[in-house]
């Protein structure tokens, strides 16, 4: 699909919200040892913020409270993204970011990706491209798997390694709670972990959408979890602490944990369960990063 132009889409460029895998299924595993997925994924209110001014040269500088998390900022996805850009653009003008890096690391958000994507979207508004021009979107696939879903952020489909991304489901907000117990479930060990060989398959069929009104969609959601999970609890033992707790708040409807983990959500009726639940799990975890959240 080609994605909207961002200013027509009515979307921040420089916001980088987190996505977060509603559904997440393994179909197999290829020869070249990525993994085929069949994934709902909706995107949040909480993010990171990204902003862009021309200059000499590409550089970044990372600040917020994640930052100390980001690694060396030479090999952030930012630069690899605004690089894969400009080998497709050639004279694509340079110039230097600011990340506010406010989502944990590592964490099964996709927050790199989103910040790759808010990269994108930065520098095809900054040199006239639409956002879905081509080699914005080819930027984007060979960024990583998941920045592709990233570049319009809305709930729909994606299949592949990531790099497939249906049409925008316009699902009804979900009032969250992401947590986040501050431990790494990085994802190649999580992948690892499922025990794959390459070439296997446990599925062929991609699933049926999701449907539209909210009681359906919550038991589509029910009858569906994260392939990943089971894995992710042998890596990261915390990930069956954070969904416990998340199902012990009053007014949970459903928790799972989102991509590779470590970082849960919890589903709530409305903003206020949601809200509620978030202090709870604050009171209880004064170490653990809870952000109440409308998905969408
Ligand atoms: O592309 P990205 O850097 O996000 O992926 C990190 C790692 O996760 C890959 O090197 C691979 O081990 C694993 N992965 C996978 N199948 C996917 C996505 C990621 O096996 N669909």
């Amino acid at each position: 699909m080609a994605a909207e132009p961002a200013a027509r889409a009515g979307l921040d460029p420089s916001r980088a919200p987190a996505k977060v895998n509603l559904t997440l299924r393994v179909l197999g595993r290829r020869a070249d040892g990525y993994h085929d997925l069949d994934s709902l994924v909706a995107f949040a209110g909480a993010g990171d913020r990204l902003s862009f001014a021309p200059g000499p040269d590409w550089a970044i500088r990372v600040e917020g409270p994640s930052a100390a998390d980001t690694g060396d900022p030479a090999d952030n996805l930012v630069l690899k993204a605004a690089r894969a850009l400009e080998a497709r653009c050639p004279g694509l003008p340079r110039g230097s970011f600011r990340l506010t890096k406010r989502l944990p690391v590592a964490a099964g958000l996709g927050g790199g990706s989103s910040d790759a994507a808010a990269a994108l979207r930065l520098l095809a508004a900054s040199a006239g491209l639409p956002a879905g021009h081509g080699a914005v979107v080819a930027a984007a696939v060979a960024t990583g798997a998941d920045v592709s879903v990233c570049l319009d952020p809305s709930a729909r489909m994606m299949a592949g390694i990531g790099e497939r991304v249906g049409e925008k489901l316009g699902l009804p907000p979900l009032f969250a709670v992401l947590a986040n117990p501050g431990v790494a479930a990085p994802t190649p060990s999580v992948f690892r972990e499922l025990g794959l060989r390459p070439g296997q398959r446990l599925r062929e069929d991609p699933g049926a959408p999701p449907p539209r009104g909210r009681a359906a969609l919550m038991d589509w959601l029910a009858a569906r979890g994260n392939d990943l999970e089971a894995p992710a609890l042998r890596v990261a033992p915390a990930v069956g602490e954070t969904l416990a707790a998340l199902r012990a708040t009053q007014g949970c409807r459903l928790a799972r944990m989102s991509g590779s983990g470590a970082t849960c959500f919890g589903l709530y009726d409305d903003c206020h369960a949601a809200a509620r639940a978030a202090r709870t799990l604050r009171t209880r975890h004064p170490g653990w990063w809870i952000a109440p959240t409308l998905l969408r």
